[in-house]
């Protein structure tokens, strides 16, 4: 089973170039399973309604979130209703949404759960660790395999993921940093791990926003909006491949 990865959506340009080439793409490399991240479809504001649905309608079959996903009110009650997006499991029981989902995969059950870390980000939240490990006993016996988007900054925390799951979740791998890592190893109980699969944007500027924006704000020190980048537009992901059992044997970054 081939399962593909891609990074986080950075802008509205982005999306529509991942959504016009994803169907393509799933049959050029055999791809049985795809996961977007797309909390910053709408640029650094979440990803609409309308935006989650044209990814879904375009061959993700789960679309994940992060740190700005329930800023954008108008994917509220799309969030509620669909099986296919999600927000970070670790908010209150309140927030809008859920934090996972189980969808069907080649007729396999693909449990696919989206956390949110806390170094750097956001304190207040629940433990991500113990709100997987909450769902992965509240649905045992209800999926065959399971897959993680830990939507999170600091490596040191991403990385308790793989150690604290090994075997029990097929694949882990990292969003947010917008930079994808050449940390991709299967750990000895078969999961698949990477610590960020990087971003689908322009890379004419500084993690998806324009360099001069960033200049002003981080040298300058002034409250300067920000830009989308402009320039090139490429999508970063991995591609993870299961065996019968769903452990995983290989993992392959790729630029599409
Ligand atoms: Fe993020």
């Amino acid at each position: 089973m081939r399962i593909l990865a891609i990074g986080d959506i950075t802008d509205p340009q982005s999306l529509e170039y991942i959504a016009e080439r994803l169907w393509d793409i799933r049959a050029r490399e055999k791809i049985d399973f795809v996961v977007v991240n797309a909390e910053n479809a709408s640029f650094i504001t979440g990803a609409s309604a309308e935006q989650l649905k044209r990814l879904i309608d375009s061959g993700a079959d789960v679309v994940t979130g992060g740190n700005h996903t329930l800023q954008n009110k108008s994917a509220h009650a799309f969030l509620d209703d669909s099986d296919r997006a999600l927000r970070p499991v670790n908010y209150p029981p309140t927030a809008p949404g859920s934090g996972y989902t189980v969808v069907d995969c080649n007729g396999y059950r693909a449990l696919v759960i989206n956390a949110l870390g806390r170094v750097n980000m956001e304190p207040r939240l629940d433990c991500p660790f113990t709100a997987v490990e909450r769902v992965l006993s509240r649905e045992e016996g209800n999926f065959d395999f399971a897959i993680l988007d830990f939507h999170a900054d600091a490596v040191g925390e991403k990385l308790v993921m793989p150690h604290y799951f090994d075997g029990k979740i097929s694949i882990i791998f990292g969003t947010h940093t917008h930079v994808q890592t050449a940390d991709e190893q299967i750990f000895p109980k078969g999961t698949a791990y990477i610590s960020d699969i990087g971003m689908c944007g322009h890379r004419n500027g500084i993690i998806g926003s324009s360099a001069e924006c960033i200049i002003e704000r981080t040298v300058g020190c002034m409250p300067a909006r920000y830009e989308p980048a402009d320039g090139e537009i490429s999508a970063d992901g991995v591609i993870f491949t299961l065996d019968s059992s769903f452990k995983a044997t290989e993992i392959k970054r790729v630029k599409f």
